[in-house]
């Protein structure tokens, strides 16, 4: 039985390497962009599709564009979303054109989520947010998918240049929702494109690659009508639950972060978390950590230690034992503290810049 990846499930495959040699993924290699980001060069950003083609529009620095949709299905973000918006605002500031949309017909569809209380969540939080993390309002087209009839004109257009067996071997399921979400998604993906065909790269978690390769497929069947380039794609790994489970989420509060939390309140699930640490002191001092199994350096790694020779020197303390495991939540808490301080006040600046905001509405 092949393997199905499905984006709308809880339960996600593990095995990073194992997706790369099932579903012909390239294995990213942080090289090829100049100036990698920290998601890039820590390798949370680990496979991609065609990225060549990026990097040399970026080289020679030719018209190219970033696109990612995040879904407003709850009131605040994870910190997982942070590791998109990084990657987004990467090409942004590497010449691309930036879109950011709303998928709140997907998050109607299949998180029954209101419009109205899409659009809420959105404007008071999802967006503000994303701008405190370091996406340039100004040179980003943020759409909400309903108020985009190119992208809802597009989705029908390659509705039926896809058969139902072809969906079910992608999805594994077919329901009218998600074969309606895939198609918009497919729409979202090349509506730039009606303006000028170009290059695109997509960033989004690894849980995306079937509508990745949905788009993939219908911008060659659709070549004489329209005449797409295929989507290009950048896939992260999930940030991991506090717990080590495979994917933070909200489901499992004491595993999960949210922006913004509470830093009493983080630093007590941080102190709860699955760490790498031995039985006892002695033990640590004599065989050191497990840097890999530590839930509070995962955070440090993909989060909140941006400079690489302290991250390094924090990795052989702990491994040599000369750092205790008490000592490296302590210095994650007060980085997340840190972190956590800046951002509110980004985000009430954001605030003002989002009600300003003109969005992208295209009626005809
Ligand atoms: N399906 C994405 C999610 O679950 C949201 C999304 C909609 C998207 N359209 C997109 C992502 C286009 C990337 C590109 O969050």
């Amino acid at each position: 039985m092949p393997h199905i990846i499905d984006p709308w499930g809880a339960e996600l495959p593990a095995d990073y390497d194992r997706l790369i040699h099932e579903f012909g993924l390239e294995v990213f290699d942080p090289k090829i962009f100049p100036g990698p980001n920290v998601p890039m060069r820590r390798m949370v950003c680990f496979a991609g599709r065609d990225l060549k083609r990026i990097a040399s529009c970026i080289a020679e620095k030719k018209p190219y564009y970033a696109l990612t949709g995040i879904m407003p299905s709850a009131e605040r973000i994870h910190f997982g979303t942070k590791t998109v918006i990084e990657n987004i605002r990467y090409f942004q500031e590497h010449g691309a054109k930036t879109y950011v949309l709303v998928a709140d017909l997907e998050a109607m569809m299949t998180r029954k989520v209101s419009l109205a209380e899409a659009q809420r969540r959105a404007l008071e939080f999802h967006i503000p947010a994303y701008i405190a993390l370091g996406l340039d309002a100004k040179k980003t087209t943020f759409y909400f998918q309903s108020e985009n009839k190119q992208v809802m004109k597009l989705a029908y257009s390659f509705a039926p240049r896809v058969t139902t067996n072809e969906f079910r071997a992608l999805y594994g399921t077919m329901d009218a929702p998600r074969m309606l979400s895939a198609l918009t998604q497919a729409g979202d993906i090349f509506w730039p494109q009606l303006e000028e065909r170009m290059p695109c790269v997509i960033p989004v978690g690894i849980d995306q690659d079937p509508h990745i390769r949905l788009s993939r497929d219908l911008a060659v069947r659709t070549r004489k009508e329209f005449n797409f380039i295929p989507p290009s794609a950048l896939f992260h790994k999930f940030t991991p639950g506090l717990d080590g489970s495979l994917k933070m989420s909200k489901s499992k509060p004491s595993s999960c972060i949210e922006l913004p939390e509470e830093p009493d309140l983080a630093c007590k699930k941080i102190i709860s978390a699955v760490s790498g640490g031995r039985e006892t002191i002695n033990e640590h001092r004599r065989l050191g950590g497990i840097p890999e199994k530590d839930m509070a350096f995962e955070l440090l790694k993909i989060h909140l230690l941006p400079k690489d020779e302290e991250l390094n020197k924090i990795y052989n303390d702990y491994k040599t034992g000369k750092l205790l495991t008490s000592e490296l939540k302590q210095i994650t808490c007060e980085l997340f503290e840190r972190f956590m301080r800046d951002f509110e006040e980004r985000f009430e600046r954001a605030k003002k810049i989002v009600s300003r905001l003109r969005f992208f509405r295209r009626e005809i």
